[in-house]
């Protein structure tokens, strides 16, 4: 292997995981391997230009702890991340980023609760239903939700916030119907106080993702679903910095004035109200 040239180095390196027991891992390190020695002799990466992109993963790695990861944020202002997801959409509800506030154990919220509790912000009704592909609901699916204040930050990012706030889990009745009030998301910055704010302001780009609710879907027999849900009139919707926004994915906010409904939810009319619909493919096809 003395002897490799710019061209030969790449089936040296490959064969060199020839050993590797994974298959798989065969497979994908050959794929990354290859790709990456073609970039690089595509652009005529220099030494210098390697080290700033060395560099950057040390700054990353230096401002990465376990609330904040630079990696994920460098994988979706990429789209690598939302190409991920697009990939593995399997039917049902397009998938949308996951993204880093997530936190297990939210608290459980009753069908019908109220989210907003004191938090500033126009209050809403979000409503709709957990269904299987064929459009039936699934009774019992648990919805696992958070969203941001109305500040554009989550409650890991914002002292003033409980721990608890915007957040819950719900288990929808037999008809597979979910229902809440909350207060209306605004669209908010992903960090940009690092590497990847560098990265964007040197490629001209800005840090806003349009306001949206995030959700995991999941219910026994069924591929749980972690998606987002939009607002068609946002002015971020189509230039999302994570590129999480779908067209399946967005909703229009209506004003409503079903008396009723305000006064079981303690909003006054006329109040703004979404509707969506999640879809859940089945974890194993029917068989025919
Ligand atoms: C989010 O939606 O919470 C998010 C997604 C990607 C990066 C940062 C935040
Ligand atoms: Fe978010």
């Amino acid at each position: 292997m003395r002897n490799v040239d710019a061209n030969t180095l790449t089936n040296a390196v490959i064969r060199s995981f020839d050993g590797a027991a994974d298959p798989r891992l065969r497979e994908i390190i050959a794929s990354l391997v290859s790709h990456l020695h073609d970039f690089a002799r595509e652009v005529k990466l220099t030494p210098e230009e390697w080290q700033a992109g060395i560099a950057f993963m040390h700054h990353a790695a230096k401002i990465t702890n376990e609330s904040r990861s630079e990696f994920v944020l460098t994988s979706d202002v990429l789209g690598l991340s939302s190409l991920v997801d697009l990939i593995a959409s399997s039917g049902g509800t397009e998938r949308s980023a996951l993204g880093p506030f997530h936190a297990e154990g939210s608290p459980l919220l009753a069908v019908g609760g109220d989210l907003k509790k004191d938090n500033d912000g126009e209050a809403m009704l979000v409503q709709g239903r957990v269904l299987d592909s064929a459009g039936r609901p699934v009774a019992r699916a648990q919805l696992d939700f958070w969203q941001a204040a109305i500040n554009g930050k989550y409650w890991q990012q914002d002292p003033e916030q409980s721990p608890d706030n915007l957040r819950f889990r719900m288990i929808t009745g037999d008809d597979g119907e979910y229902a809440f009030t909350t207060v209306r998301p605004a669209p908010y910055t992903v960090p940009y106080d690092g590497p990847v704010g560098d990265l964007l302001r040197a490629g001209g780009r800005h840090a806003w993702r349009p306001a949206h609710f995030h959700f995991i879907v999941s219910a026994p027999g069924h591929h749980a679903l972690t998606t987002e849900v939009f607002f068609a009139d946002d002015p971020y919707i189509d230039e999302d910095a994570v590129f999480g926004v779908r067209e399946s994915l967005l909703t229009q906010i209506t004003s409503d004035n079903d008396a009723s409904l305000a006064q079981k939810h303690g909003l006054n009319t006329p109040y703004p109200s979404v509707r969506f619909d999640f879809r859940l493919a089945a974890a194993t096809p029917a068989r025919g």
